[in-house]
């Protein structure tokens, strides 16, 4: 009995040390208000609660976008284009680069970047079992920051990144601005983004959707605790905070935050910080944008918007922007 033997793509290495993120995470501490970048959010518990935070009913933006590719999927791979380099920008979710792969016409080869080592490998290994002939070349890299691209053996006819689950949400819009720069640039000219955008609307079911019946959103918000418990010699009480979710209609996002229920005192990193009763520390930003918002966004990157798709609801869109 034969075993297919596990393909584990080479791996060009630039993930971070927990040197750099100590002291960007006690800066944020001592700021006012106290913030922690949601970058933090995905250990492995963290990947698995927003795993989650996706299936709840709630939680429209994952089965939408998803709904999106599927129902548009020729048009998708004819702005694409065949013989495509997709370069994701993260490496979370991995139905979704299914779907595009089986989309897209001949793709030269699929570049993950991805700032967590094990996602990264464990997602380029699964999905070099599913795609046995994709040419996979993982970097391991923050994303935010120019990376030098892996040497592509196939033909590459365009290069595309890929950015879905409207992750630019997350940022604000100099540092959205500042990461399409850097997507531009390393797509070139004539390369092209491909990208998931949450849309405003009404603030009902922004808030519902970030303030799940079932407590997972508020799980995954503590969980940032937790892991700075755990990885940053914190000592957080967990049951002092608590989570909420509130849509700032003139910022147009959804800002997370852990309340602190009690004046007290937490000790991270060596380093003593005071909480007043009520403060708040701001975990994640979830930007929103309108059409035309992000398309001005998108215009002062150095792109412009090809095609935009979205649901009959208008909730969630897929877009496609090429180098201007
Ligand atoms: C992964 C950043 C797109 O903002 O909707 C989901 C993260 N946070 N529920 C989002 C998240 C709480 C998600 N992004």
């Amino acid at each position: 009995m034969s075993q297919d033997a596990i393909r584990t793509p080479a791996l060009a290495d630039y993930e971070p040390t927990l040197a750099d993120d100590r002291d960007e995470i006690l800066a944020g501490l001592r700021a006012s208000p106290k913030r922690i970048s949601p970058k933090y959010f995905y250990d492995s518990r963290g990947s698995a609660l927003f795993d989650r935070i996706c299936e709840l009913p709630e939680y429209y933006p994952t089965r939408t976008e998803l709904a999106i590719m599927r129902e548009h999927d020729t048009a998708i791979a004819d702005a694409v284009g065949p013989g495509a380099c997709v370069i994701e920008f993260g490496s979370g979710s991995s139905v979704k680069i299914r779907v595009l792969l089986s989309t897209l016409r001949e793709v030269a080869a699929y570049v993950p970047v991805e700032i967590s080592r094990s996602h990264l490998m464990t997602a380029a290994e699964g999905l070099a079992q599913d795609f046995p002939s994709l040419e996979i070349r993982p970097v391991c890299a923050d994303f935010t920051q120019p990376f030098e691209l892996p040497a592509i053996d196939h033909a590459v006819r365009r290069r595309v990144a890929w950015f879905p689950g409207s992750t630019i949400g997350n940022f604000e819009p100099d540092d959205a601005l500042a990461l399409l720069d850097v997507m531009r640039g390393q797509v070139g000219t004539d390369g092209g983004l491909l990208i998931g955008v949450d849309l405003d609307k009404d603030t009902a079911v922004l808030e519902r959707a970030y303030n799940d019946a079932a407590g997972v959103t508020a799980e995954f918000n503590l969980n940032l605790l937790r892991r700075l418990n755990r990885e940053l010699d914190a000592d957080f009480d967990l049951d002092a905070f608590r989570h909420r979710a509130h849509y700032d209609r003139a910022q147009r996002r959804i800002e997370m935050r852990l309340y602190s229920t009690r004046a007290q005192q937490v000790r991270v990193a060596g380093e003593q910080l005071s909480f007043a009763d009520g403060e708040h520390i701001v975990t994640e930003y979830s930007h929103k944008y309108t059409l035309g918002g992000f398309a001005s966004l998108a215009k002062r990157a150095g792109f412009e918007v090809r095609q935009v798709w979205t649901d009959a609801e208008r909730l969630f869109s897929v877009q496609y922007l090429a180098v201007d």
